[in-house]
């Protein structure tokens, strides 16, 4: 053989053994494989090296320049090509691991979307704030009552006549009429009474029910908030003072109050309170009064060592007067569009 078909045979060789080398780098899947081919690149009897070695056996020194500048170029490349392969794949590896470890923030991106309290909670919050922020603790009891609790216990015995004005719905429970759910959120001072010992400054907010067709300023369901304080020597004045406190701190320095003399079987005397707006204009608010003994004694006080007072209100309707709300019902479809306005 000539030493030019030698030459032609190992120049295609070095093609040959360059691309199948560049094929493999590229067909590596991660940086141990790269690892792998570079020993393997390296070993003294692969193609590229194997072809060095062939180098002696040139005779002329014209080929063995030319034919050893080919060898060095092919394996430059090849290295070249490990080099670029293995940057390439560790970033590859460095991003997987980093969207592998990436915490899940997307709570806190998609927060809004939860939702948030109704008014009425919002409304009950507030209230509950402003009377912790007054000394008050708060206490709840069933919406499920009894008649004793209801009625009897606060001074309305069966034949009371007020009773009738609370609508009440009665559950086919024990005796006829005997289980009821709660009127109004009265019957808790009784609960408060007997469990706790006074002095007591309370309040009670919850549901309350009645068999009412549902119209602008009515729900048969609906929510109260009740005070209760006992203690010894607490006067009218007391009530006045509280009444006006909680006004101003509820809505604001602006507000103030006023008691217009009123009936309640649990209280004497009763009294109705009143809120001024800034703009003069006077909003019912709601009832209240000093506890009447017979009410002190079915909770188990002794009326002449201790003495209260009481009051009730709606919280539905401040809400609503709050918001400007029209028609009370608006508040209870759970029409998303109204409830996201607040
Ligand atoms: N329970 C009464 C009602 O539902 C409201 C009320 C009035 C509560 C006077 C009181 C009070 O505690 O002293 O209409």
């Amino acid at each position: 053989m000539s030493d030019q078909s030698v030459v032609t045979a190992m120049t295609q060789a070095v093609e040959l053994a360059q691309n199948n080398a560049l094929a493999a780098i590229a067909a590596t899947k991660d940086l141990s494989a790269v690892k792998t081919l570079t020993a393997d690149l390296n070993k003294k009897d692969s193609p590229l090296n194997t072809l060095k070695s062939d180098l002696g056996k040139l005779t002329s020194v014209d080929d063995k320049r030319t034919m050893g500048q080919l060898l060095n170029t092919a394996s430059q490349s090849v290295n070249a090509a490990l080099l670029t392969r293995s940057t390439e794949l560790e970033s590859l590896e460095i991003s997987a691991r980093v969207a592998r470890e990436a915490m899940d923030l997307s709570e806190f991106t998609t927060r809004r979307k939860r939702g948030h309290t109704h008014i009425v909670t919002q409304a009950t919050q507030r209230l509950e704030d402003v009377f912790i922020g007054l000394g008050f603790q708060i206490a709840e009891g069933p919406e499920v009552e009894t008649d004793f609790y209801n009625f009897e216990a606060l001074n309305m015995p069966k034949s009371h006549p007020a009773r009738s004005e609370f609508d009440t719905m009665f559950l086919e429970y024990g005796d006829p009429n005997s289980v009821l759910l709660r009127t109004h959120t009265s019957p808790v001072q009784i609960r408060v009474m007997q469990t706790w010992q006074p002095p007591i400054y309370a309040i009670m907010p919850g549901r309350v029910f009645r068999r009412d067709t549902p119209d602008a300023t009515h729900m048969p369901v609906f929510h109260q908030i009740e005070g209760l304080v006992i203690d010894r020597g607490i006067t009218f004045a007391h009530l006045a003072g509280t009444i006006e406190a909680f006004t101003k701190a509820f809505f604001g320095n602006e507000f103030t109050s006023r008691l217009r003399p009123s009936f309640f079987p649990f209280t004497e005397p009763s009294a109705e309170f009143d809120i001024r707006r800034a703009d003069g204009e006077w909003i019912e608010l709601g009832g209240c009064g000093m506890v009447h003994p017979n009410v002190l004694i079915s909770g188990g006080i002794d009326p002449e060592e201790f003495s209260g007072f009481a009051f009730g209100f709606g919280i539905d309707r401040m809400a609503k007067e709050r918001h400007n709300v029209e028609d009370i019902r608006e508040m209870y479809t759970n029409d998303l569009r109204f409830l996201r306005q607040f």
